[in-house]
């Protein structure tokens, strides 16, 4: 990494280069490799959005939030969810607010009609008045509409575009061509300043390819363990370095495993906080597993972890036999009924259930615990009621 030089021609966004996107990223919390502070350089030179793609938790809203911190703009939001549409996106006009008006105005209203013969004279006479009531006063600009007509730079983060139907894809699409939208009673909005625009997506499902074309596109995976590790340090977690170093080890560990839900990178804070607080000194198969519901919240996935973590630690351990029994005192309070693997005293390495394997591949989404579900799952896959509701129903959200 070359020292920042100040002197040097800055872009819009005041990045003189990729080094000096590290650098800045780093002076706000964000520690961006390589690859990552390439795209973030590229994308204020090429004015084209960054869709970011990859597990969660690995820093993609994060990234976001960042820019604006760096660049001093405005973040503007767009969280994406299954049966989204433009309303919520790009606009919709106040119908309260124009319901106020005409109540308020009733009288005026009154008299403007006074002088029709009839009804559809009346009619006519209002419709000549429309634009007063499809305005720019009784416009509701949501995100993407916000974002173009800001008077100041933004930062547009579209979160989780893959919850979003095919439709709002689309839409997206379209202002992304442009950098403009078109309201028919108002006319055509054009960027002022040309918004950096970040997507993120969990993977959920495959994006048009037509976006991934418009966009720089980025797979953000785990980090390395030196940059996992620096994350951690700039977190100030308390954990002694040397103790960070091996939990970093451990968490990689534990993302090797068959997981239904892979540890991200706040979970391995969480866990070195935890560990801080506890006042760890060293990190022992037992302290580990007192403490793995930090970053492992599935009942079956805690089990995988429970069982690994003792060789994780020292590769000639004994599993002991207290560790098989799969750890209800860890406070993992979720009381789903259907669970199959309550048969797992003799717990082996390998998977007693070859169906379960199978069944949490299917799942879609199974990086991040908040999907909810896109009633994709046809009626065909063989999931017990009791499994589909706790997977999808459980997880959706409450809009
Ligand atoms: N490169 C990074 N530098 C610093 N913190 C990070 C980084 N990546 C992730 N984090 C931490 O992990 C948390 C989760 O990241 P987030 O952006 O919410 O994940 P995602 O959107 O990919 O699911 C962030 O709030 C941040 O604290
Ligand atoms: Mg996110």
């Amino acid at each position: 990494m070359s020292a920042r030089s100040l002197d040097a021609v800055r872009d819009d966004a005041g990045f003189a280069d990729v080094a000096d996107v590290i650098v800045q990223f780093a002076d706000h919390g964000y520690l961006a490799d390589e690859r990552l502070a390439t795209t973030v350089f590229l994308q204020a030179h090429l004015e084209k959005p960054i869709l970011l793609e990859g597990p969660a938790g690995v820093g993609k809203t994060q990234l976001a939030k960042s820019l604006a911190e760096v660049t001093g703009r405005r973040l503007l939001r767009l969280q994406c969810y299954e049966g989204q549409d433009e309303t919520t996106a790009l606009y919709e006009w106040d119908y309260g607010k124009q319901l106020l008006y005409t109540q308020l105005m009733r009288e005026k209203v009154g008299a403007l009609v006074a002088d029709a013969p009839d009804l559809a004279g009346a009619v006519d006479t209002l419709a000549g008045e429309e634009s007063v009531f499809f305005s720019e006063r009784f416009l509701a600009a949501r995100p993407l509409l916000e974002a173009i007509r800001s008077e100041e730079p933004v930062v547009l983060l579209v979160d989780e575009v893959d919850r979003a139907d095919e439709a709002l894809e689309a839409v997206l699409l379209e202002l992304l061509a442009e950098y403009q939208v078109s309201v028919p009673e108002l006319g055509t909005f054009r960027a002022r300043h040309t918004p950096y625009v970040i997507l993120t997506s969990n993977n959920t499902r495959d994006l048009s390819a037509a976006l991934k074309r418009r966009c720089l596109h980025l797979f953000l995976d785990y980090p390395d363990a030196e940059r996992e590790l620096d994350i951690i340090r700039s977190k100030r977690t308390g954990l002694p370095d040397e103790l960070a170093r091996q939990l970093v080890g451990i968490v990689r560990g534990l993302r090797e495993l068959d997981l239904r839900k892979a540890p991200s990178i706040s979970e391995t804070v969480d866990w070195a906080r935890t560990l801080a607080v506890l006042g760890a000194e060293e990190l022992t198969a037992e302290t580990l597993s007192a403490t793995a519901n930090v970053v492992v919240k599935y009942e079956r996935d805690l089990r995988r972890a429970l069982e690994a973590l003792p060789r994780m630690v020292d590769p000639n351990a004994v599993v002991p036999d207290h560790l098989h029994d799969h750890g209800h005192g860890h406070g993992h309070g979720h009381g789903h009924g259907h669970d199959h693997g309550h048969d797992h005293g003799t717990a082996t390495p390998d998977e007693p259930d070859g169906a379960e394997v199978r069944r949490a591949k299917d799942l879609p989404g199974r990086h991040d615990e908040a999907y909810y579900g896109t009633g994709t799952m046809g009626p065909t896959r063989a999931v017990p009621a009791g499994q589909g509701a706790r997977s999808f129903g459980s997880r959706r959200r409450p809009f």
